[in-house]
């Protein structure tokens, strides 16, 4: 196996059905980074004026709509500005999300009917310029897991798009690949304490029941971050994303840091592991295949 996350390029330039990449999930699901160079969301004229940070509450690192089943229309949080100008806005960032679905729907026949629209981001805050707690802090290489945001094995695929306007990349680290990286740390990795799963959903720390799984993935999440050593001297290579770029991800498995960069779009898809082609090469698949028993 590669020592570090391969970046496989792809010539598309539609995000339309009509494109000729298809029937690329085993390359996603082994832990690739699927990058299309010449794949750019179109800002149009009127838009121009978004990329720029005053539009943040600063509150939230990002702007985001959130799609709930049954409502009609997004909410969007993190926004400040006119109500005129926030409502194009939602409209820029609306544009993301449907291209972006039509998109994934295309390169992953596979997974049609059973990708879950998440949340929308857009980000036109200097990567550089974020202040936060080691633990938040996204310089450092690490999958994506969530404190308060158990998810039960639902893979997290993200399209993300750099959108700056002045010839800035964005700019990753990516590390080793998920099962060296389980490796690295599964021996310390302690089983949580009985009953804390119970007492951290009853009091509201997470939203419902952190199982066994969340909890190792938490614990990598955290522990990688953690580690001064891993994050210098481990297997890992820069990769820049020009504007102009699309690049597709299992952030749940690919090990990844922001280190730099302004005016990215991004749109989360959920996937029970089960509508893999492969759900054994999902985190799960590895994380009970080393452990040779099932996390609950
Ligand atoms: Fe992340």
């Amino acid at each position: 196996m590669s020592p570090v996350t391969p970046i496989q390029d792809f010539p598309d330039r539609s995000w339309a059905d009509d494109g000729p990449t298809r029937a690329v999930e085993g390359i996603v699901e082994s832990g690739a980074v699927l990058r299309f160079p010449h794949l750019g969301f179109a800002i149009m004229e009127g838009e121009l004026r978004f990329l720029n940070p005053r539009w943040a509450d600063g509150k939230a690192k990002n702007i985001s709509l959130r799609w709930t089943p049954n409502a009609a229309v997004p909410e969007m949080r993190g926004a400040t500005g006119a109500a005129l100008a926030l409502v194009a806005l939602q409209a820029m960032i609306t544009r993301y999300a449907e291209q972006s679905e039509a998109f994934a729907l295309r390169l992953f026949p596979h997974y049609r009917g059973h990708l879950r629209r998440g949340n929308t981001s857009f980000r036109p805050v200097d990567v550089a310029g974020r202040e936060t707690s080691w633990r938040k802090d996204d310089t450092r290489l690490h999958v994506d897991a969530f404190p308060s945001n158990p998810m039960h094995g639902t893979r997290l695929l993200r399209v993300f798009c750099n959108v700056n306007p002045s010839g800035r990349p964005r700019e990753w680290r990516v590390g080793e690949p998920f099962e060296a990286h389980a490796q690295r740390y599964l021996p310390g990795i302690k089983r949580p304490l009985p009953g804390s799963a119970w007492l951290l959903e009853r009091t509201g720390i997470t939203k419902r029941r952190r199982t066994e799984y969340d909890h190792v993935m938490l614990q990598l999440h955290d522990r990688a971050k953690a580690d001064a050593a891993f994050q210098k001297s481990s297997p890992q290579a820069r990769v820049d994303f020009a504007p102009g770029t699309t690049w597709v991800v299992f952030s749940d498995q690919v090990l990844h840091a922001a280190m730099g960069g302004q005016h990215m779009l991004e749109q989360t898809f959920y996937l029970d592991a089960a509508h893999q082609q492969r759900p054994e090469a999902s985190p799960r698949g590895t994380l009970e295949r080393l452990l040779g028993r099932e996390l609950r």
